[in-house]
């Protein structure tokens, strides 16, 4: 009996201990909160890596044990990604809508933004594909475009209300304005471009996507050349994806986006 007594006192006093770092936790996060609007007064970027890098290094070094090592700074990256993404929230509380061909990294760039600003990906062909249990090439060979069209427009009609989310839409999703106009309402609508060459050397080998029957760039260009004024007119920020990587993109996206919020 005397364990068991024991066992409570023990579990009693990590519960005292929880509730401190709850505390603990709040008063960071309101400091973080603060942070973020300093840095937006200070028109300084949101992301500011060798800042947290700093405290990793510090705060494993504050660690004692050894066999603790490890843990801390595996919680310290998870609270800082939480801090991240409380920053964002309160300096970007929309969405952050990819547009653009297909090709133009739409779905790359919506991945590592997720995992940057810790904030949910919503993939619209994914949508579709499970709504309808079929593949999006399936889609358009059994039913046609027509079926599909109408399918991505009630997916986004869907998205209408959510907040704080990443939709990486198909390429064709700005063919229908009242696509545009819900994506619009909690959203900025950034565009992802490239040149059709570019574009043509990413996907000649995908089998899944089914416009794709395009035997060189110069149908791509075709193609877009139909859709560029489309893209244009639907998008707050363009960005151009030639030659650049998928973090200098994510940079550019984050601080244009960053830069042309107003509260
Ligand atoms: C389409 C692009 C595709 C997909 C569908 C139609 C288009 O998405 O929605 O095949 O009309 O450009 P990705 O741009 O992600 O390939």
């Amino acid at each position: 009996m005397i364990y068991l007594k024991e066992l409570e006192e023990i579990r009693s006093k990590i519960n005292s201990i929880d509730n401190e770092i709850v505390r603990l936790f709040e008063k960071r996060m309101d400091l973080v909160v603060e942070v973020a609007a300093v840095k937006k007064e200070l028109c300084l970027p949101i992301l500011h890596l060798d800042r947290e890098k700093e405290v990793l290094d510090r705060v494993t070094d504050e660690v004692n044990k050894d066999l603790y090592l490890e843990p801390t700074r595996e919680l310290f990256m998870e609270i800082m990604k939480l801090s991240r993404g409380i920053q964002i929230k309160k300096l970007f509380p929309n969405n952050i809508v990819l547009i653009g061909f297909m090709g133009t990294g739409k779905s790359t760039i919506g991945e590592s933004l997720s995992a940057i600003l810790s904030m949910e990906l919503i993939d619209t062909d994914h949508m579709i594909e499970k709504k309808l249990g079929m593949r999006i090439a399936d889609v358009f060979e059994s039913k046609g475009e027509a079926y599909f069209r109408e399918i991505e427009r009630q997916v986004i009609k869907e998205l209408e209300l959510q907040k704080n989310i990443i939709i990486s839409c198909g390429g064709g999703v700005v063919l229908n304005k009242e696509n545009v106009i819900s994506l619009r309402k909690n959203g900025k609508i950034v565009w992802l471009n490239a040149k059709p060459e570019i574009i043509y050397e990413r996907i000649k080998e995908d089998v899944t996507r089914p416009l794709i029957k395009f035997k060189s760039s110069n149908q791509i260009k075709e193609l877009m050349n139909q859709r560029k004024d489309i893209y244009e007119q639907s998008s707050d920020i363009e960005i151009n994806t030639n030659y650049k990587g998928v973090k200098d993109i994510c940079n550019e996206v984050i601080a244009k986006i960053y830069n042309t919020t107003q509260e």
